[in-house]
């Protein structure tokens, strides 16, 4: 029998399948930047990764990519409505970024999310090795830990949320919160994206379970047969592959193409630039909104500036998301019907994602780069923004909503609710001085390129490696 020393579980594996036209199949690594932080140390480790293929009623044995076991496991239509696009997106998305968008309660999905969670965690009690270590991702498994400890006390398990983890005044409305509470406890090391995260979490623990905690640690006490356990729950703020992503900018190429989109964009003055899953998270419309004012007071003139707006689709059979784009796409058309002449619009929206060096080449283009999220979990746009530059040029302005806000401090820190907040920072931005554009900068890519993701994995399982002494089987 397979048996692996390392697991990562996460929903979607990092891996997407690809069907050709001569219907071959291909594997492609997926967007995520999770995957090039713990490749090394799993092929080290003899390690695999247990996920959702990303297609309905897929099937597929596991195989073997760049040293990495992929297990995909299978989901079928319900499943995908229920536990993925009902539960995780349309009840927990929302609730977990401050109710943005109100949040669905239905116990028909919620059936699904403990069906579907405790399948996770069966697949990977099969195929983990005797004390291994598990290492789940995420909001759609907040139930895996709990599981695999009844399944597997041997086991050390760590648990990554990558979005924020909600005031317990919010988190308090979901009818399943103890379930959930005792899901994660049921990790050695709870990890979130900020201070703050752990902070939510630590008290809805002591709300909800009447759990003892001492910042990171929370204590469960003995109970029947089983021993008292400590957990630690702390924040560990992810990142990117910044020496990687700085690299592909630096490419003569990439370059090069940067300055084929200034001119193809008819080299105005001015490129701002958005890049955001088509979510309302993001606060799309917040930006548009103060773009639309600024060209209409006259403060910016739509010949001197462009707005590039990446947009690109995110989970699109669940309503909100369509009534999301349906919003953008009709205030796009707006700002460029109010304010374009032939030949320029103000606005250029597009709706797909692109390639990792396209990306870069437009960071490279892109005078001043707008994160103006509502709520965001980390923002890895930001951290890629500012590894790209290379030149110590170009200007961030992000949303105090971020995660990323807490450790790029040298960006310009905005409220995307203050509109009129919102439309002084475009312009400081705009305007804002060479010197002073490189000293922040600079600050910024130091921050970034020395808490990578690298340092964030390895900052994570060393806590977790600390921690773990031994199997507990308390609950
Ligand atoms: C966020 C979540 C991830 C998720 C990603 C894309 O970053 O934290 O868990 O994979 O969005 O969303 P999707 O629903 O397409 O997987």
């Amino acid at each position: 029998d397979e048996s692996y020393a390392f697991v990562v579980v996460s929903n979607r594996l990092p891996v997407d399948r690809v069907v050709d036209d001569d219907g071959t199949e291909r594997w492609n690594q997926g967007p995520g930047g999770l995957v090039t932080a713990l490749e090394p140390i799993m092929r080290e480790a003899d390690g695999a990764w247990v996920g959702w293929a990303g297609a309905p009623d897929l099937e597929h044995e596991p195989f073997d990519r760049d040293g990495i076991r992929i297990v995909p496991l299978t989901l079928s239509q319900d499943d995908i409505e229920r536990y993925y696009e009902g539960f995780s997106n349309d009840t927990l998305w929302p609730l977990y970024h401050d109710v943005i968008a109100p949040p669905s309660y239905h116990r028909i999905w919620w059936d699904s999310y403990v069906s579907v969670n405790q399948r996770f965690a069966n697949a990977v009690a099969g195929i983990t090795a005797h004390g291994g270590t598990v290492w789940v991702q995420d909001y759609q498994l907040q139930l895996v830990p709990r599981m695999l400890r009844q399944l597997r006390p041997d086991l050390t398990i760590g648990f990554f949320n990558h979005i924020p983890f909600p005031a317990y005044g919010i988190f308090s409305q979901l009818p399943w919160r103890t379930q959930i509470v005792e899901g994660l406890m049921g990790a050695d090391v709870i990890g979130f994206q900020r201070v703050a995260d752990a902070g939510n979490f630590s008290r809805a623990v002591r709300r909800l379970l009447g759990y003892t905690t001492k910042s990171p640690y929370i204590d469960i006490p003995a109970r029947g047969e089983h021993p008292s356990r400590r957990v630690v729950a702390k924040a560990f703020p992810i990142s990117i592959d910044a020496q990687a992503f700085e690299q592909l900018a630096r490419r003569p190429e990439v370059q090069a193409r940067a300055a084929q989109i200034r001119q193809d964009l008819g080299n105005p003055t001015t490129i701002m630039l958005g890049v955001d899953r088509l979510d309302y998270t993001k606060g799309i419309g917040h930006r548009l909104k103060a773009y639309h004012e600024l060209l209409g007071d006259g403060r910016l003139v739509a010949e001197d500036v462009m707005l590039v707006q990446v947009a690109s689709p995110s989970r699109e059979r669940v309503e909100t998301y369509r009534q999301l784009r349906d919003e953008i796409e009709l205030t796009v058309g707006r700002i460029n019907g109010d304010f374009g002449v032939l030949g320029h619009e103000p606005v250029s929206y597009l709706h797909h994602g692109f390639p990792r060096e396209e990306m870069a080449a437009l960071y490279l283009a892109a005078d001043v780069m707008l994160v103006t999220a509502l709520r965001d979990g980390m923002n890895l746009v930001a951290k890629e923004y500012v590894a790209a530059r290379f030149d110590d040029d170009g200007v961030l302005v992000l949303s105090e909503f971020t995660g990323a806000s807490d450790e790029l401090r040298q960006a310009v820190l905005i409220n995307p609710h203050d509109i009129d907040g919102m439309k002084d920072a475009i312009v400081r931005a705009i305007e804002m001085p060479r010197p002073e554009r490189r000293r922040r900068m600079r600050a910024l890519r130091k921050r970034v390129r020395e808490n990578d993701v690298a340092h964030w994995s390895r900052e994570f399982l060393r806590t977790l490696a600390r921690h773990s002494d031994g199997p507990s089987e308390g609950l």
